[in-house]
């Protein structure tokens, strides 16, 4: 599918620059879909913007750039509208030759670092990180097809003091790091909470474990290295659940950047951004205060010499500009690490660590809520196990498909029911809390995966039976069609839009917007009992919505089964 926009907006800047002066040649045609069909297929603001500039009437100067215009192959005659906006009309066959043609993105030359899922060593995974892990999989795969080289980083937290107390914990019970599994790490984590606070000599003990840890020591690192890789076997099971595309190798730890710690902190101290107070080495910037307008400083150094998680994150930062030569950052992480990554990429940014011209983006999302509008929470009041959760949305999906013939039930459950609670997660503004309700994600109607994957497969079904994919769309002569064809063409653009903005929910909305234009084509265009031309140029737009709902879908990491 070309892209029309892109055209009509050159052609409008030509008579701008024709009707009013070549210094206008510039200006944006402001050129947006319409909002309702009467007004033809796009609106343009030009005149208004224009006639603001010149002092001059809008409606003159639309009048101006109508009669210099030159779209004559592309679009019926403007036509002039209100205070002076210019609405187009496409031609039916500007439409078909636009749905014809391949979009194809190329390497836009840039590397992308994508910092996405993190979850915490001897802990369980939890909705936090399927938020993560579903927004930046579907980054990920955007920015990827719109041209970025994609570097998936997964800041799984593996280190810190906690690690000190845990094998600490574990050689004082006689255990072996072998004998535990996830769950059994994450009681020793429990146990050896409460010894640290209860007991100061243990805690002695674990302070001295951490320095053990940090300098290399071979047997403590040993029993650490086995803690991570339970944790990362049992990451593991939940991206291929998930059917994420993260693996070990995109695993880049906290305990990554320990060797480099020191040597960021010298620099600051070098640099003169850093404040001893109470005994911790502190950088105070400008405009970071707390309500009361007390300072916000970033600790990099605590008072015990520990290096901690803002330290890490510098040295993160560091690492991706100049050893991974990132053009542009993501962070894929929720809104109560605002003020972390404000305060990281001010003091990077100062420390010339990272450049203006490398954007670091936190890409915050809201909070995965329970049935009662609270943060979810099991009865007991735990944190909600991820696979738990999962596996009961296949559950449900595998109830939906029942008695359907033709379908491969097990993978088609799993397709559906992952795609249900994925496409729950991005459909809407990331910003926001949502309510994690199965019954809402796996219907059938309304905004939701299984009523796109349906639409998909319903399109299976019905070119199959066509045996046919139609060859060329050649004709659009009813309104529902060339709806369907219109919202086609912008598909590439919505995909470049998200690639900029970093919000999924926008595709999202969009196939969801086709998906409802297909079922009014449905309705008003009889596409298998039409005939001759007809019929074959029906069924190669739909072949082109098929493709581009599956791949729309793909780019959400969500599958397009054949039969559902
Ligand atoms: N592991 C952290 C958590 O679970 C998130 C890490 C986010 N990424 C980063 N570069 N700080 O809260």
């Amino acid at each position: 599918m070309s892209a029309i926009l892109p055209v009509l907006a050159t052609r409008l800047s030509a008579a701008a620059a024709a009707a009013c002066g070549s210094s206008y040649a510039d200006v944006d045609p402001e050129l947006r879909s319409a909002t309702k069909p009467e007004f033809g297929h796009y609106q343009s603001n030009l005149a208004l913007r224009l006639g603001n500039a010149l002092g001059q009437p809008p409606r003159d100067v639309a009048a101006r750039l109508v009669a210099a215009v030159q779209l004559d192959d592309l679009c019926e005659p403007p036509t002039i509208a209100g205070p002076g906006f210019i609405n187009l009309t496409l031609l039916p066959s500007t439409l078909a030759r636009a749905v014809n043609e391949p979009q194809t993105f190329t390497s836009n030359g840039q590397r992308v670092v994508v910092d996405y899922s993190q979850p915490n060593v001897a802990k369980q995974m939890h909705v936090g990180h399927l938020r993560s892990t579903v927004i930046g999989d579907a980054l990920c795969n955007v920015l990827n097809h719109v041209g970025y080289q994609v570097l998936r980083q997964n800041h799984v937290g593996d280190w810190g003091t906690q690690y000190g107390m845990m094998i600490e914990q574990l050689l004082g019970e006689g255990l072996t790091a072998e004998s535990l599994d996830l769950v059994g790490l994450q009681q020793l984590y429990e146990r050896s909470r409460k010894h640290f606070d209860a007991d100061s000599s243990f805690a002695d003990l674990s302070r001295g474990r951490v320095v053990l840890l940090q300098s290399g020591d071979p047997a403590t690192r040993a029993i650490w290295r086995h803690m991570v890789d339970v944790s990362l076997d049992d990451f593991e099971q939940v991206y291929a659940l998930l059917g994420s595309a993260l693996t070990r190798s995109d695993v880049v730890g906290e305990s990554a950047y320990n060797d480099d710690l020191p040597r960021v902190v010298a620099e600051l101290e070098q640099q003169g951004l850093l404040t001893e107070s109470e005994g911790a080495m502190c950088a105070f910037m400008p405009g970071f205060v707390g309500r009361d307008g007390s300072p916000l400083p970033v600790i990099v150094r605590k008072s015990d010499g520990g290096f901690g998680y803002s330290a890490t994150d510098l040295a993160a930062v560091r690492h991706r500009v100049g050893t991974l030569h990132a053009d542009r950052i993501v962070y894929v992480v929720d809104h109560r690490q605002a003020l972390h990554f404000d305060q990281i990429f001010t003091l990077a940014r100062t420390a010339g660590w990272l450049p203006t011209t490398v954007p670091a983006e936190h890409v915050s999302f809201g909070t995965v809520l329970g049935p009662n509008g609270k943060p979810f929470k099991t009865r007991a009041g735990g944190t909600v196990k991820l696979v738990d959760l999962l596996d009961s949305a296949v559950a449900r999906a595998d109830a939906l498909l029942a008695g359907r013939d033709g379908v491969d039930r097990a993978a088609t459950a799993r397709a559906v029911g992952i795609g249900a609670v994925k496409y729950a997660d991005l459909s809407s503004d990331r910003g926001n809390d949502y309510v994690f309700d199965l019954d809402r994600m796996v219907a059938m109607t309304g905004n939701t995966g299984p009523y796109l994957q349906y639409a998909h497969a319903r399109l299976t079904r019905l070119l199959s039976k066509a045996g046919t994919t139609g060859g060329e769309v050649t004709e659009l002569q009813e309104p529902a069609e060339q709806r369907l064809a219109l919202l086609l063409t912008g598909f590439a653009a919505t995909v470049t839009q998200v690639a900029e903005t970093l919000q999924p929910h926008k595709l999202c909305t969009y196939l969801y917007e086709l998906a409802s234009a297909l079922s009014v084509f449905y309705e008003q265009c009889p596409v298998l009992s039409s005939v001759g031309a007809t019929r074959a140029s029906r069924i190669a737009l739909c072949t082109a919505t098929r493709q581009v709902l599956q791949d729309g879908l793909g780019l959400l990491g969500i599958q397009a089964p054949d039969a559902m």
